[in-house]
């Protein structure tokens, strides 16, 4: 009995130390570390993780291409200008989007973790443009895409 009292007692100090700390680095932190600029901003990978901050997070116009047609990573300055924060969680917690977005990870965020991406999000500034409009399967498409269709085998 102690020692479930006491199993409580530390769980309780261990989610009270674990407080979200909701702020605009932390976003900063999450977007990194959730590799959110890997797509959404352009030139992140090639320079080797450094951020433009011009560019953080302004989607991509180069697409990807598959059966789906091609998409994508979108403008989340334009995602979040839409939305108040509390809809911003409301829309990451449920949002389902096309490959290759890992919307199921983002679903894993906790809502301090959401409201704080919405608020680096927000402070970045400048909304810009939005990507070019995805483009169904077959279609005619007007900028550059990296192909992620059929896997190329081996030869043997
Ligand atoms: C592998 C590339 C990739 C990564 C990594 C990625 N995204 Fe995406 N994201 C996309 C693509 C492509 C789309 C558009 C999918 C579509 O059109 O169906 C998208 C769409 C979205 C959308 C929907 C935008 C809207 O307004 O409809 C949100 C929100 C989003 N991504 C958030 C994130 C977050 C947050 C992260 C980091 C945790 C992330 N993405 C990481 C590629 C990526």
């Amino acid at each position: 009995m102690l020692r479930l009292a006491l199993l409580v007692a530390v769980a309780g100090i261990s989610t009270a130390a674990v407080a979200e700390d909701v702020s605009v680095a932390n976003g900063a932190r999450i977007a990194v570390i959730g590799g959110c600029h890997d797509c959404h901003t352009v030139g992140y990978g090639e320079s080797g993780g450094k951020i433009d901050p011009a560019a953080a997070l302004k989607g991509n116009p180069v697409g990807y291409g598959g059966p789906w047609g091609v998409n994508y990573a979108k403008n989340l300055r334009i995602s979040a200008s839409t939305k108040s924060e509390d809809d911003w969680v409301t829309f990451l917690q449920t949002f389902q989007a096309g490959p290759p977005m890992p919307w199921f990870n983002v679903h894993a965020f906790t809502e301090g973790e959401m409201r704080s991406l919405y608020q680096y999000i927000k402070s970045l500034g400048d909304v810009g443009e939005a990507t070019p409009a995805d483009v169904p399967p077959g279609g005619k498409f007007l900028t550059p895409y990296v192909d992620l269709g059929t896997p190329i085998m081996p030869k043997g």
